[in-house]
């Protein structure tokens, strides 16, 4: 690789941000650049960021002190992401060796910026154009798994709950034409992923810029692909949540039967705190039509618990509602204050003790909601994706279409191979897992 100029790129933060690295990989590549495994490797380092609560936030930080001193080495230093956007010229600041901080509605100025930085100049940004109307496309996109793949539909958020950073560090929504994405899903079915998932930070607010389809009707379109068996959409905003998703999940085999739609909080009156747009029974209802559907359709959620003024009642509303709806999985975080956001001046903050205290009851009590759940599917024959093996176990680690872990045993000498499809009799349940074995 001599004379290469190589880049180290680690990402924290959710799938919209993992994607991005996929295409920032793919476009660095384009430019002449090989990736290397260790920052010590590289001749560029980059660290794509998540600011969504202080501890994401402060995980780049701690990074950025470990490894600053490789920049005596000559090695430059790059933040991207939602830190880089939300903090923009303040990490030269902390961060002197810095030479690079781009938000993700500049990537697609990366080309240039590197060749800035290749000049020898130390601070160079990609934080002025939040307001674009475009999204980031690029036919560089190095996709890390090739049966499995992502597809954004839709960036940016214009909900701004009163707790979230995302319309400030992603900008405004905006969404990909149907046509584009429909043209990506054909190639890479083409080219031999049989999986997608749709992204978005409020993947069912799209809209389609040229008015051809509906959110449902770009699902159903991708779903009928030739060559795509599984389709996934990821996060949806109850507020848009609309019955046409259902029918289309109802009418297309290849759409998974699983939806994520965060509820944050079983209160009404901590919802309309919150400026989620939705009351506890309006969200409910749409947990209705998910029920009502021919398939059974599981059902994840998000929680944040000790948002300012949530009583103890508020809380218990919380807990009511886990036990009602009886999702497959709950990712409950505790409230954590962020810059820029109107929480941050709300009066009667819940102690950090008192958060713990909430979070741990919810996790225990949603512990057994899923192990009644998964227990229903002992004796089931299930259809597993392969991702991998568990030496360790002798196991074949599946996934399912509702998105639960199946780990099984097969018969065959030589155990199917990743993005294989197989039928697997369940055999045994835990609250976050299944174990089965082939069927012949
Ligand atoms: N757009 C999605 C969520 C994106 S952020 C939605 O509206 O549902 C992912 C999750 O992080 C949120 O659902 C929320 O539960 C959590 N989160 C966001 N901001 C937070 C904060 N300040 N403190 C704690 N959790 C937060
Ligand atoms: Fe954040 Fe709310 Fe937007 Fe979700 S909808 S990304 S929680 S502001
Ligand atoms: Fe984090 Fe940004 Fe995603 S704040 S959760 S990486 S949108």
């Amino acid at each position: 690789m001599a004379g290469q100029k190589t880049f180290y790129l680690e990402t924290f933060g959710c799938q919209m941000n993992v994607h991005d690295s996929e295409k920032v990989i793919g476009t660095l590549e384009q430019q002449g650049y090989a990736r290397v495994e260790t920052e010590e490797a590289a001749d560029l380092i980059l660290y794509n960021t998540c600011s969504i609560r202080d501890k994401a936030e402060q995980k780049v930080f701690h990074r950025l002190n470990d490894t600053k001193a490789l920049y005596k080495q000559g090695k430059r230093f790059g933040v991207l992401g939602c830190v880089a956007q939300q903090e923009g010229e303040r990490i030269f600041e902390r961060a002197p060796f810095v030479s690079l901080v781009s938000g993700s509605a500049s990537y697609r100025r990366l080309p240039e910026m590197l060749v800035q930085i290749e000049q020898g100049a130390t601070r160079v940004t990609g934080l002025d154009d939040r307001q674009t109307e475009e999204t980031f496309e690029t036919e560089f996109t190095a996709r890390s798994n090739p049966h499995r793949g992502y597809i954004t539909i839709i960036e940016g958020c214009d909900k701004f709950c009163a707790y979230c950073v995302v319309p400030y560090t992603r900008g405004k929504e905006r969404s990909r034409r149907s046509e584009s994405v429909l043209a990506e899903a054909r190639r890479m079915a083409d080219s031999g992923f049989t999986e997608i998932q749709l992204l978005g930070q409020n993947v069912n607010s799209y809209r389609d810029p040229e008015g051809k389809r509906s959110f449902a009707e770009l699902l159903a379109a991708v779903g009928e692909v030739p060559g795509i068996r599984r389709v996934r959409f990821t996060t949806s905003h109850p507020r848009d949540f609309t019955r046409d998703i259902v029918e289309a999940i109802d009418a297309v085999p290849s759409l998974c039967d699983h939806v994520h739609l965060p509820v944050q909080s079983g209160s009404s009156k901590v919802l309309r705190m919150m400026a989620r747009e939705y009351t506890r029974e309006q969200y409910l209802e749409r947990i209705g039509w998910i029920k009502g559907a021919r398939r059974a359709i599981s059902m994840t959620t998000d929680v944040i618990a000790g948002f300012p003024g949530e009583t103890a009642e508020d809380f218990e509303e919380t807990l009511a509602l886990l036990d009602e709806v009886q999702y497959d999985g709950v990712f409950a975080f505790k409230y954590s204050p962020r810059p820029n956001t109107p929480a941050l001046s709300m009066p009667d903050s819940i102690p950090d003790e008192e958060k713990s205290k909430r979070l741990q009851i919810l996790l225990d009590r949603q512990r057994e909601i899923q192990r009644a759940n998964y227990e229903k599917h002992v004796g089931q024959v299930l259809e597993a994706m392969v991702e991998g093996m568990n030496p360790a176990r002798g196991q074949v680690v599946g996934r399912t279409s509702q998105n639960k872990t199946l780990n099984f045993t097969a018969a065959q000498p030589i155990a199917p191979a990743p993005g294989v499809y197989v039928p697997v009799l369940v055999t045994k349940a835990f609250p976050n897992s299944l174990v089965g074995e082939a069927v012949q």
